[in-house]
């Protein structure tokens, strides 16, 4: 089967610190020391590159109209959700009456800006149109079919991967499918539009998508798991799952989770993270969306990340603050966490002129941060350092740096091959790159 578009791929890049521990010891083992990233990625999307994966996010159609929205979004994601607007009651308001006007909005921005496209959701419990949170039985099976068929059918050959089904279990330890009208139409509803979805867009990936699926102990984890070895053991068309990875305080990135992408993956099928957030702030939120990116990046077949929504005061819960960019459209420490895990798919590039250099981000303050460098391959070196935004230096040790913005000149002063530098992120907290020459 031909695909449209998909993501470049390095075969058996692996990460090594995978999470491990408790939730809680996300904190501190993840990702620090990312090598310095020669030919990194600048944006979400070219870092996620690196390694043949996507970065997207969800957009709202009415906030196109939003200038510093849109140049967020153009230029940071190349994978685009819309949020609401291809969902069952904005396409199908009056049965067998059609309305693709908002999705085609999204579609034609994402397309005509160079990106790809998740579609979501064919079918849900939630966001039914009205006819149809009436209607039970055949009519509603027939019903659901048709409009599996008649959306995925618009969009062929626009669309990267389709949530076929969104959330069709329970919450909770039953394990059990969510008791729904479509679910009452009979427990092979799931299959039936999988089917209905690869005969309307054979080129789409098909993706079943869930959210709390994330913990490899849950009972509902585990349910899915079972219901998608099912379709791949009896070739239903399956391609791809879906994790939405809504996480907060109570319900935080577990420490199973590059598990349970792994143990998805082994089961012959894609794996995508489609609607992460994570809320609270500062470095803890930082680092769980380094865990997440990390464990990724970690799964040969995680083809990718989305967030859900671009600043925090666009997303559905912006009193938590869960996203990469604040309110303002300003970059937050979670971004340059992120930003950095992707560039660490770099990892590996050869030494230049004889010599290379790490690059770690090390001690924070509310303005500033330390960032230490370390080369091997020569003792006669001279690192040039590129500073991101508009960062400035405070300090430097153990090297003589010469300048304070922009890129900078470290040569050695006797301190042997570490030294480091304190940077006032004036706003950009992205880590510094860095090349050597011996
Ligand atoms: O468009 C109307 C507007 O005309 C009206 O004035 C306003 C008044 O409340 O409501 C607007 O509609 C809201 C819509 O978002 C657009 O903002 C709906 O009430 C509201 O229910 C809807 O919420 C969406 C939610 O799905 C519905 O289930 C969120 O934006 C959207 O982010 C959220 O997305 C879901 C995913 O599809 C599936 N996974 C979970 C995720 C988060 O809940």
């Amino acid at each position: 089967m031909t695909r449209l578009n998909p993501p470049r791929r390095t075969s058996g890049r692996r990460l090594t610190g995978i999470l491990a521990g408790a939730a809680i010891a996300l904190t501190g083992v993840l990702g620090l020391g990312a090598p310095a990233a020669q030919g990194a990625g600048s944006t979400l999307h070219d870092a996620a590159a690196e390694s043949g994966r996507y970065f997207g996010t969800a957009i709202a159609g009415y906030r196109l109209s939003d200038g510093q929205y849109t140049s967020i979004a153009d230029r940071e994601f190349d994978m685009i959700t819309a949020e609401n607007e291809m969902k069952l009651d904005a396409t199908e308001p009056q049965q067998g009456t059609f309305d693709f006007a908002a999705g085609d909005q999204i579609v034609d921005w994402a397309l005509s800006n160079g990106k790809q496209v998740r579609g979501h959701t064919l079918a849900w419990h939630s966001q039914q149109p009205q006819w149809m949170q009436n209607m039970e039985g055949q009519q509603l099976r027939a019903a659901m079919l048709n409009h599996v068929t008649q959306v995925a059918s618009h969009y062929r050959g626009q669309i990267y991967s389709w949530d076929v089904v969104n959330e069709a279990f329970e919450d909770g330890t039953s394990g059990a499918r969510r008791n729904s009208n479509l679910q009452r139409t009979g427990g092979d509803w799931i299959e039936a539009a999988f089917y209905a979805a690869r005969q309307a867009d054979p080129n789409a990936k098909l993706c079943y998508n869930d959210y709390n699926t994330d913990n490899w102990e849950h009972a509902k984890t585990r349910a899915v798991y079972d219901m998608v070895a099912d379709f791949v053991s009896r070739g239903v068309p399956i391609d791809c799952v879906g994790f939405q990875a809504h996480f907060n305080s109570g319900n935080p990135v577990p420490s199973s989770y590059h598990e349970t992408l792994q143990n998805f993956a082994d089961l012959g099928v894609d794996v995508q993270i489609t609607e992460l957030d994570i809320e609270g702030s500062g470095q803890s939120q930082a680092e769980q969306f380094r865990g997440v990116t990390q464990a990724c990046m970690a799964v040969t077949r995680c083809e990718g990340i989305s967030v859900w929504g671009v600043r925090d005061s666009d997303s559905w819960r912006a009193e938590g603050t869960p996203l990469l960019f604040d309110g303002s459209g300003n970059e937050k420490l979670a971004y340059s966490y992120v930003l950095d895990q992707l560039n660490s798919a770099s990892e590996g590039t050869p030494p230049v002129d004889g010599c290379s250099v790490s690059v770690t981000r090390a001690d924070e303050w509310g303005d500033r941060f330390n960032v230490t460098f370390a080369v091997e391959g020569s003792s006669a070196w001279q690192v040039d350092i590129q500073l991101q935004g508009v960062q400035s230096v405070q300090n430097a040790w153990n090297a003589d740096v010469q300048g304070s913005t922009g890129t900078l000149t470290a040569t050695p002063n006797g301190n042997g091959d570490a030294f480091g530098i304190t940077v006032y992120a004036n706003g950009s907290w992205s880590l510094p790159t860095a090349t050597c020459s011996g």
